[in-house]
């Protein structure tokens, strides 16, 4: 097994967080996302308390909403005591229905809209990554409107391909999120920020990417960080309290996936940092960090009934679920890999080659592609491992396939957190 929260029960099923799967399926239906809380709160504690145990006061994790956002999630985000980076209105209004203090909200995007720029101040939110000069001068107008001085990180690419350790890669200078400190815009931007009024600088975000491997990258990161933030210093006087490095650490989806040690990757990144200040002279700065998928993917499990197999002889067989790209889009767009069971069957042998395809109008609805399970019969509950993060929040409505309900697992017990998606909702749209 991939997580140590599966088992197999005396009935051969699956079992997540000691909770049969096949009961779970029939008690909520499928398809069905299932998310272990335990295994949510276990990831956050995680960063808590290796950033309290290596960084400064005021470092805190932040959770990407993105990676899964609806109101459950976050009490226990709160709860574990970690702050949060939402990156739009829906994100932002969804925290602060489910009760998240506005104060431990970061509102990113790369193109905010004047209206959730004024909502973002209007509730009270803690701080905004600022992604250009654009979104820089409405926001000192809602935040003067408003008799307020609204704190910011100024959002900068620091020009590091995570991929290919030491190469500056320049397509990652060009990029639509933040501005470069390659081109000297950044230091600029710093600049007009800092002369901004309504606004108080509090430091400089980045964010390399996603799913990252390499603990150096991060290090490397930090290094361009750091030399940047001397500049500011050096240019402008001004010293930086925060630097949020973004988020990215990556899980493994199959067995092969590498395995990151978070707690050692973030002593390391705090060595690494607190080494570069002391060269530098400059004050160690709180860290913030924004994981999104290292908090929720290996928590959630999708459950899909099967409607049998299907051999195209010669070459290969399907087997069919009652999803596919409608809850999980990123094979579709991604290619990526999934740890596929046959729930139902969780004990018997899993040497029955196959693609899982969805039920889409479209050769691309697949879950995964050669993989092999306990041959299926009509009706078993196929289960797809590591589906906690980027597939609730990707999920969309094609063919018009209702979005499936989301149950939280805590104590031996199932609650229904999300509803499933009826066609009334849909149709409640329309004229
Ligand atoms: N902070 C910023 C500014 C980000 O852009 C992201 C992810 C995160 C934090 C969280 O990164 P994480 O810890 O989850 O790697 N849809 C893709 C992933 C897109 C990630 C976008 N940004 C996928 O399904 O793999």
């Amino acid at each position: 097994m991939l997580y140590d929260n599966l088992s197999i029960n005396d009935a051969g099923h699956l079992c997540i967080a000691g909770i049969d799967a096949c009961e779970l399926a029939a008690e909520f239906g499928t398809p069905l996302y299932v998310l272990d809380e335990d295994r949510v709160r276990m990831n956050c504690r995680t960063y808590i308390e290796a950033m309290r145990a290596y960084l400064p006061e005021g470092s805190r994790p932040l959770y990407a909403g993105k990676a899964l956002c609806f109101k459950g999630i976050y009490p226990i985000i709160e709860q574990e005591g970690m702050g949060a980076d939402v990156v739009s209105g829906g994100e932002a209004a969804t925290a602060i229905a489910a009760g998240f203090p506005a104060d431990l909200l970061y509102f990113h995007g790369s193109n905010k809209t004047d209206a959730e720029i004024a909502y973002g101040v209007e509730q009270g939110i803690g701080c905004f990554v600022v992604d250009n000069l654009n979104e820089l001068e409405v926001l000192s107008r809602e935040a003067q409107a408003r008799a307020v001085i609204q704190r910011i990180l100024l959002r900068v690419t620091v020009g590091l391909d995570p991929h290919t350790l030491a190469a500056i890669n320049t397509g990652k200078v060009d990029s639509q999120f933040g501005v470069p400190i390659e081109t000297g815009q950044a230091l600029e931007f710093a600049r007009q920020a800092l002369a901004t009024p309504g606004v108080e600088v509090i430091g400089f975000h980045s964010h390399i990417g996603s799913q990252i491997f390499e603990p150096d990258s991060f290090c490397d990161q930090v290094d361009r960080l750091l030399a940047f933030a001397c500049s500011v210093r050096d240019e402008l006087g001004f010293v930086a309290q925060t630097f949020n490095l973004g988020g990215g650490f990556g899980v493994p989806y199959v067995d092969s996936d590498s395995r990151v040690d978070i707690a050692a990757n973030i002593a390391a990144i705090a060595e690494h940092l607190h080494a570069g200040c002391e060269r530098a002279g400059y004050p160690m700065p709180a860290v913030l960090m924004e994981p999104g998928r290292s908090i929720v993917a290996n928590a959630g499990v999708t459950l899909y009934a099967t409607g049998g197999t299907k051999t195209i002889e010669g070459y290969r067989s399907y087997v069919m679920v009652d999803g596919g790209m409608t809850d999980n889009p990123r094979y579709a767009l991604y290619n990526s890999a999934y740890t596929v069971l046959n729930a139902t069957r969780a004990a018997d042998v899993a040497d029955f080659a196959c693609t899982i395809a969805g039920r889409c109008c479209e050769s691309g609805d697949r879950i995964a592609e050669d993989v092999r399970v306990a041959r299926p019969e009509r009706g078993d509950i196929i289960a797809v491992l590591t589906t906690g993060a980027y597939n609730f929040a990707m999920s969309s409505n094609y063919n018009r396939v209702l979005r499936p309900a989301l149950v939280m697992l805590h104590d031996g017990k199932a609650r229904l957190a999300v509803r499933r998606q009826t066609i009334g909702d849909l149709l409640a749209l329309e004229a």
